[in-house]
Parts: structure tokens; sequence; C-alpha cells
């Protein structure tokens, strides 16, 4: 082993070499890194190739088999450091459905122009056929410089590969930049370097979380995201990118930004003593302690309204079996050491989730696995305040069942997945028990948690969700690990399940992973081992 990385270390030192004294001779450095896919405006035809690189490119282009793709550039400054981050993006339309591709992507002043990166993706199928995906969220990096960053991020990535799915869901929490601040361009690159092992050969598409909240980055502080990710037009003026649909064989997938929504302040957040003082060339004045970057209601309800539109119509429609909505916070978590449920999602989206009959909802946020029973509308009057006792209407998700047998009739209620369990540092794999009864009992933020003063001088802190309820919703937990990945096969014929067309869903998790098992007190350590920790199956009737 010791020999071998020695060997690959001098490879790489001599290649580093080589590279900066030909990009220094076209001036600047344009190799592509980074490299990611996502789905075009029509995944059966289409995917964006997006990438970085170091400085800017010239003439950055993707090449697939004769044709030669112009990239568009967009770069922005990060507020706090002031580095510039040069990203490319290239849309590549007008493919056959089903099939597979191979693609380059080059520049002028690539180092490595002479044999530059390639590799091979698959476009979506056509019609009612049955494809593969995978999730999680809270992804982080493999440089354990940075703050949440840990060694099962890269085996995260490398699992995904080993699972082959069509395309990868990243349920929010990418890398944790804003808890980085002076650094955040460097987290970015580390993300997106350990990312491309996979997302360079399939899509991955993401939704924007509660760490992509940055300071001085954009009016909802998402400039870093929504540079380095062209996302399928959701058509709202002022709001590309923060939220959008699209749509694979007889499945609808809806992806939301909660940030929007939500009562809880989990963004960027200065708690002192010190303030945060951004570079001088980016003329930012200092964050002071106590700040909280906040952006709940910053659509105004325009999303909602998407929202409405987007599942209307995809109920509407009778290509359409399936409706699974993708987004970072919970509506359904019961972590104990994490953040729990929210009741702002509770109050806008569940009702249109019973209303137009939503499948299933894949969370992040709390950096675990738990799944919930189907639920359709809610227990009223059944939550209380920790603090005084008081009865507190947390708008409890109603269980249309209790009966664990493994197979769910998703036309009668919501799934819920809590699946934050990519590869933080943090395991949140401890779950709420009211020792009262004995019940599964979640934490619910029932109103904003905005900064307030420690006993401290200048440093702040926000508290955690002031109200529980047993969580009558809460069907299974890991209690072994807070790493996993969930991957689903979509069986659009409905031979199975007498006219139900279904989807396998299987969560495979990472045991002994944990940096400190929270049951237990052992230590762990990053594993590429991932074994199944249970299967059940979705049904529902197909359309006509
Ligand atoms: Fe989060």
């Amino acid at each position: 082993m010791g020999g071998t990385g020695l060997l690959a270390a001098t490879a790489n030192a001599t290649r580093a070499a080589a590279r900066t004294r030909r990009a220094r001779a076209a001036g600047g450095d344009g190799t592509p890194e980074q490299i990611h896919l996502t789905w075009g405006e029509n995944p059966a035809t289409g995917v964006v190739v997006s990438w970085a690189s170091p400085e800017p490119a010239t003439r950055p282009r993707v090449r697939i088999g004769q044709r030669v793709i112009k990239a568009e550039p967009r770069q922005y400054t990060d507020g706090i450091n002031g580095e510039t981050v040069w990203t490319y993006h290239a849309r590549v339309d007008g493919l056959r459905p089903g099939a597979t591709y191979a693609y380059a992507v080059t520049a002028d002043n690539d180092s490595d122009a002479a044999d530059p990166f390639t590799a091979t993706f698959r476009t979506a199928p056509h019609g009612r056929a049955p494809f593969r995906f995978t999730s999680f969220g809270d992804l982080a990096t493999p440089n354990t410089a940075w703050v949440l960053s840990y060694g099962q991020s890269a085996y995260a990535v490398e699992v995904v590969e080993s699972f082959q799915p069509l395309f990868h869901l990243l349920n929010g929490d990418l890398c944790y930049a804003d808890l980085n601040p002076t650094v955040q361009p460097e987290v970015w690159r580390d993300f997106g370097n350990n990312n491309q092992t996979s997302a360079a050969n399939r899509p991955w598409m993401p939704c924007l979380g509660n760490h992509e909240v940055e300071f001085d980055n954009g009016a909802q502080g998402f400039t870093s995201y929504l540079t380095r990710y062209t996302l399928p037009d959701n058509h709202v003026t002022g709001f590309g990118g923060r939220w959008y649909s699209f749509r694979i064989g007889s499945v609808l997938f809806v992806s939301l930004d909660a940030d929007d929504v939500v009562y809880q302040d989990a963004g960027a957040f200065v708690t002192g003593p010190a303030a945060l003082a951004p570079a001088a060339s980016t003329g930012h004045p200092a964050i002071e302690p106590g700040t909280s970057f906040y952006v709940r209601g910053y659509s105004g309800g325009v999303q909602t309204a998407w929202l409405e539109r987007t599942l209307a119509a995809g109920r509407d429609d009778p290509a359409v079996d399936w409706i699974i909505v993708q987004m970072h916070q919970c509506a359904c978590s019961s972590s104990a050491t994490g953040n729990g449920s929210d009741l702002g999602i509770r109050q806008q989206w569940l009702p249109l989730f019973d209303r137009y009959g939503v499948d299933l909802v894949l969370n992040g946020h709390d950096h675990d696995y738990e799944r919930s029973f189907p639920v359709r509308g809610a227990d009223t009057n059944v939550g209380h305040e920790v603090a005084t006792g008081a009865v507190v209407n947390t708008l409890r998700p109603h269980p249309v069942t209790t009966t664990d047998n493994g197979v769910f009739d998703t036309s009668q209620g919501t799934v819920h997945l809590t699946l934050g369990c990519g590869g933080t540092d943090a395991n949140l794999d401890d779950y709420g028990t009211d020792t009262a009864d004995g019940q599964h009992q979640a934490k619910v933020f029932t109103q904003a948690n905005r900064p307030a003063p420690t006993s401290t001088a200048d440093v702040f802190t926000r508290a955690g969700a002031g109200a529980v309820e047993d969580a009558s919703w809460s069907a299974k937990r890991d209690t072994s690990t807070g790493y996993g990945i969930a991957v689903f096969d979509v069986h659009p014929d409905p031979e199975d399940f007498g006219g139900h067309t279904s989807i396998t869903v299987t969560q495979y998790h990472a045991v002994g992973a944990d940096p400190v098992n929270p049951t237990t007190g052992a230590k762990g350590a990053p594993t590429p081992d991932y074994t199944e920790f249970e299967t059940f199956t979705l049904i529902r009737p197909r359309r006509a």
C-alpha cells in the first residue's frame, strides 16, 4: 500500500508541475475540474455538463461524438474572502433516450489538452421504463481541515457508483462552506472534486439546504450554489435554480427549497465573540456577533404557488404515476441530537402533498435514517412546549396505517424519509423517546429560533426546537449508524401487485462509520462497507 501510494503521489506531483508550466505558458490554468452533470430540460434527451477551472478557461467546451459544444462561462467573487470562481456550463441536447454517450471536457488552456477529461453518461429512458436512482443529503467533503467534513464523504460518493443509478438526488447541505466562512471557495472545490468521481458519470440533482445560505453571496446567500449548478428551468422570474421539477418515465420529481418556509433559523451565523470580517477587497462591512442570515419567506409565496401548479399538472398527466419530492428540512424527523421536524413545512406544503397525492418525500438535515408511515392530514393540538408544558398545535402528520408490513400504498398517504446520512462528521442517529409512554418523540420547530445572547459576552446561540410530540408517524429509525444511502428501483409494470405500480426502496448503511456511536459510545472510522438495513415497497394504482 505504502509503495503504491508513494508512486501515485510522485506521479501526481510530476503531473501537477507539468500542468503549472503549461498553464503559465498558455496564460492561466483553464484545466477542467469539479466536473458534474445535471439533467437538461428533458432528461431523456439532454444533460448539462458543468465544471470549474482554477483560472479563466479559454474556449471552454464539451466534445460529444462529432459535436463541439461551447460552454457558457459564469463567475462570481466570494463575498467573504474575495476570491473569484470560474465555472462553465455546456447544454448537451438532442440526444437519444436511454442511450450511453462519451464526452470530453477541455479548453485551449487545459493543461491536459492532449488527453482531456472524458467520461460517459446515460440519458433517461423514454416512456414507462424501469430505472434506478439513489439519494442522500448532508455530504460534506473528505478534507477534514474543514468544519463538518469527514472521510465518509468519499466512500459515500463511491457507493453511489457501486449502485450505478441513472441519477442521484443530493438532498441539500452539500459541503457546509458557510461553516468555514473565510475559505468557502476552497470547501466547494473539495466538494466538487470529490463528487466528480460519480457526478461526471450520472446527473447529481441537488436541492438547497440551510448551509447553502452564505453571507454576502446574493439575496438569499445562494450564489456559490447557483453559479455551480444549471438546473431545469422553473420559469419563475427572479428565482431560477432555487426549485425545479423534471420527469423521468412515470415519475415526476419535484425539488424544493424549504429554507423559504421553515421556522428554524439555521443559515450562516456569527456566534461571536469575534465579528466576521470579509476581505477588504469585497468592500463588505464586518458581520457582528449574533447576526444570522434568515431567509424564511423570501419568495413571498411564489414557490408555494409554483408547487401547487406543478403538483396539479403532474396529477393531471396520464403519463405520471408517482410524485416524489426532494427538500432538505424535515416535516417528519425525530432525531434527538439533530434538528427535528418543522411546522413551517407542515403548514405550507403538507396540505398540498395531501391534495395532490405526493407519494414520497426525501429529506436531509438530520444526519441519520428515519422512515415514516404513510401520512395524510394532521392530528391537532397534540404537541406541547418543552419549557412550559403548554399545549401547542404541531399539526402532527396523521399515519394512515401503523402496520409495518413492508408494503405501503402511497395513494393513501405520503411516506417521508430522512436521508441526511451522506458523509458529515456529525452523526445524529440518536432519536427521541417519550419517557412517560415509551413512544417515539419528535422535537418540532413552531417558531423562529433567532440568535439570542448567552452568559458569555458577545457570544450568541440559536435555540433548538421548543416543542415536542409523540411521533406516531415514525415507523423506523436506524440507531446503528448515521451513514447510508437509499436505493430506489422504479417498476412501472404492475405485474407484481395486481394493477399497482411499485418502487422498491432499500436503505444500505455504513455500520461503524460514526465517529462516536451515540448509543454505545464506541468510536468508529470511515468505512467503505455498506450493508442492507431495510427494504420495503411502495405501491400505487397505475394511471390508465
Ligand atoms: Fe441542514
